[in-house]
């Protein structure tokens, strides 16, 4: 990213970004996959299913019939009114259609929130190990994240103790996370009331409730934030998407409900970025949101399948520590035993980069070092590849702890 000629800069604010650990990775597969080696990718963020063929018709159908124009800037009335029914139906929450946007994923609207809501000096508690794009939109406006790290027994969440002791009088926001990703940690509706108990002395924080993985769940219940507390919906912003949920990560369609104000000034900034979301992707989401849903319970049901063989496989190495998790498509793997050991090659594993680096190389398997989501050693691996796929990566991986001196 180092402009040709010297008088030519980027912009200051990018040098709060931190490059991406993932970025090491994905370069080393990409080069192992050139050289023609057989590489098992775990590290992406979505399903491998097909999105659902009367979504995919509902697009064909728009193109046709000529829903190919801007539409308006926070989404179509249709759409609106889809994704009111589906607050109400899946969470019990009304909203009007004043409290709704619809834009480019939930990616987008994350990052709006902040960027209508932060300046510098104010700071957002999140919870790692946390998604890793959070930390990075945060710094963009100038905002400074502020990660809690659970201590084990806390099953990867926050607690009242832990939120209290990161509040400030410089918390803006509040960002929960759940089912979570990396972890699969979910929150239960009285542990997200205690959350909100601490939360009533800060009037001026407010709580982001990214429930993105909601129909990812093996055991346990979702519940969004504003529907277990619902005296604190005036304060929080629902955000949610079609990406996880029909399998639909490259349409990039995401929507959320919240207060008027904090929706408004979303649609001010979308008007004048992006201008609204495609208008194909959200004929196709009205077919996702309005169709039958019998589809996810089953997507689950395979999910669960491969979730439990990976788990039976991975804890046949005693170098290992995996938790069960109760929701989303990910194992986020302890591998601190592994610190200390040689390689085959040589050489030393001193973290968890390391770790990724060596079963990339020596088992042909991509996974997400810890670091990148705030929380060491550990690798996070997506299970939301073909059955046979997981069983072989996560063999390759027990293979590959095993071949270590
Ligand atoms: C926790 C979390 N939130 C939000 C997103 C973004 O979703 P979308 O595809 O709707 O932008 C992701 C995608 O990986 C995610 O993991």
């Amino acid at each position: 990213m180092n402009p040709a000629h010297p008088e030519q800069k980027l912009a200051a604010r990018l040098s709060s970004v931190t490059p991406s650990v993932t970025l090491v990775i994905s370069q080393l597969a990409r080069r192992l996959a050139s050289q023609g080696r057989d590489i098992i990718n775990m590290s992406s963020g979505e399903l491998d299913f097909d999105t659902p063929q009367h979504i995919q018709d509902s697009a064909f159908t728009a193109m046709q019939v000529g829903q190919t124009r801007y539409t308006d800037v926070g989404g179509t009335a249709e759409l609106k009114a889809s994704i009111i029914e589906k607050f109400a139906r899946d969470n019990h929450l009304a909203y009007s259609a004043k409290q709704i946007i619809a834009s480019t994923g939930a990616k987008q609207i994350i990052f709006n929130a902040f960027l209508a809501t932060l300046d510098a000096g104010d700071e957002v508690i999140l919870n790692a190990p946390y998604w890793v794009s959070y930390p990075d939109m945060i710094r963009l406006t100038g905002a400074e994240p502020v990660a809690v790290v659970p201590a084990p027994h806390e099953g990867f969440k926050l607690t009242p103790a832990s939120l209290a002791a990161a509040l400030t009088p410089h918390t803006r926001w509040l960002l929960l996370n759940s089912p979570g990703n990396p972890s699969g940690a979910l929150y239960s509706t009285d542990e997200l009331r205690a959350l909100a108990e601490v939360l009533k002395d800060y009037p001026r924080v407010l709580v982001m409730s990214d429930d993105i993985y909601e129909h990812i769940v093996y055991e346990g219940e979702f519940v969004s934030f504003a529907t277990a507390v619902p005296e604190m919906a005036d304060r929080t912003l629902t955000v949610n998407g079609v990406s996880k949920t029909y399998a639909m990560t490259g349409w990039r369609l995401g929507f959320a409900g919240g207060p008027e104000w904090l929706i408004a000034a979303l649609a001010m900034l979308q008007s004048q970025s992006t201008s609204c979301p495609n208008a194909i992707a959200q004929a196709a989401a009205i077919a996702a949101l309005d169709g039958p849903q019998h589809l996810l319970a089953e997507w689950c049901h395979r999910l669960r399948r491969r979730r439990d063989s990976a788990l039976n496989i991975l804890r046949q190495s005693p170098d290992l520590s995996v938790e069960t998790p109760p929701s989303a498509f990910y194992l986020f793997v302890g591998c601190e035993k592994l610190l200390g050991k040689t390689t085959p090659t040589g050489k030393t594993l001193n973290s968890d980069l390391d770790v990724a680096e060596y079963f990339l190389e020596h088992g042909g398997v991509a996974v997400v070092p810890g670091t990148a989501f705030g929380m060491a050693p550990y690798f996070r691996l997506a299970y939301s590849i073909a059955d046979e796929d997981v069983n072989r990566a996560c063999q390759l991986m027990v293979n590959a702890c095993e071949a270590l001196l």
